[in-house]
C-alpha cells in the first residue's frame, strides 16, 4: 500500500506544493477483461472490482479528498446478460451492507446518483438506509452512480425546469447554467476536477457530461481491479502538474 499521499498530506499540502482535486470521478472499467485474462467468469472480475472500490474509496478519504464519484452501473448496463446483471446486484447488496459499517469509521457520507427506483425493493431499502444513516457524517462525500446516465440526468433536469416554468415558479430568462447544475443529482457539489478511467478506453460513456466541462482526464492502461493506490498517487501527481485555464489564458 502506498502512502505517498498519506495523512501527512492532509496537513501539509501547501508545503508539498501539491494541488489535490477536491472532487474525483472514477469510471471503474475493465472488470470483465480482468476476469477473462484469468479464465474466470466476468462476475469474478466484478467481485475483484468491488474489493478495489472499497480500498480506493478509503484511500481517497484518508488523503483528504472531499468528493469521490464512482461509476458502478450505467443506464445502459441493463443490456448485459441476465446472470451478469444479477451478480452485480448481489455485489451491490453485499458491499452496501458492508459500507454501512465499514465507511462509518472514516465518517464517509454515502450518496447515490441515478434512478434507483429501477432496483429491487430490498436494494432500494438498503440504498435509502445507507444514505440516511451516513447523512450526518462529516467526512468525504462518496457518490455511487447506480443506474446512472448523464443524458437521463439531463432529461430529468430539463423536465423539472420546464415544469417550474409552466407553473410560474421560474421564468425562461432566469434559466442559467447554475439552474441546470442545481437540478442534477450532484446539486450543491463542486464539479469533478479529475476523472480517472482505467482500462485504456478513451471514452466518457455517459458519465457526468455536464459536470465534466472543465474536468481533467487521466486514462490508464490498467484494468480496474489492478488499479492501485500507487496508480492513484501518480494520477494525483500528474493532476497537480496540469495547468487548468478554464477557457482563460
Ligand atoms: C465495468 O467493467 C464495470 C462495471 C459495469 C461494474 C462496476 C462495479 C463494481 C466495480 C462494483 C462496485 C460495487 C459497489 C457497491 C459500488 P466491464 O465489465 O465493462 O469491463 P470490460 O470492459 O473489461 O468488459
Amino acid at each position: 500500500m502506498s502512502f505517498l499521499f498519506s495523512r501527512r498530506i492532509k496537513h501539509s499540502r501547501k508545503d508539498d506544493n501539491l494541488v489535490l482535486p477536491e472532487h474525483i470521478g472514477i469510471i471503474m472499467d475493465g472488470n470483465g477483461r480482468w476476469a477473462s485474462k484469468r479464465g474466470l467468469p466476468r462476475s469474478a472480475g466484478h467481485t475483484a472490482g468491488a474489493q478495489n472500490f472499497r480500498t480506493i474509496t478509503r484511500y481517497c478519504s484518508d488523503i483528504g479528498i472531499r468528493y469521490l464519484t464512482v461509476y458502478a452501473f450505467s443506464t445502459e448496463n441493463w443490456k448485459r446478460p441476465e446472470d451478469e446483471v444479477s451478480a452485480l446486484m448481489k455485489l451491490f447488496k453485499q458491499y452496501l451492507e458492508e459500507a454501512l459499517s465499514d465507511f462509518k469509521d472514516d465518517s464517509i457520507v454515502v450518496r447515490f446518483i441515478g434512478d434507483t427506483s429501477a432496483f429491487s425493493p430490498e436494494l432500494q431499502e438498503l440504498i435509502e438506509r445507507t444514505q440516511r444513516e451516513s447523512a450526518d457524517r462529516e467526512g468525504m462525500v462518496l457518490n455511487i452512480a447506480m443506474n446512472y446516465g448523464s443524458r437521463d440526468e439531463l432529461v430529468r433536469a430539463v423536465k423539472t425546469i420546464a415544469n417550474e416554468v409552466k407553473s410560474g415558479q421560474l421564468s425562461v430568462d432566469e434559466i442559467s447554467a447554475d439552474t441546470v447544475s442545481s437540478h442534477l443529482y450532484t446539486a450543491g457539489q463542486p464539479d469533478p476536477d479529475l476523472i480517472i478511467r482505467p482500462s485504456g478506453e478513451y471514452r466518457i460513456s455517459n458519465f457526468m457530461l455536464w459536470q465534466a466541462a472543465y474536468t481533467e482526464f487521466i486514462i490508464l492502461d490498467k484494468l480496474w481491479p489492478d488499479f492501485s493506490t500507487e496508480d492513484l498517487d501518480s494520477a494525483l501527481r500528474e493532476f497537480s502538474r496540469r495547468n487548468r485555464r478554464f477557457g482563460g489564458v
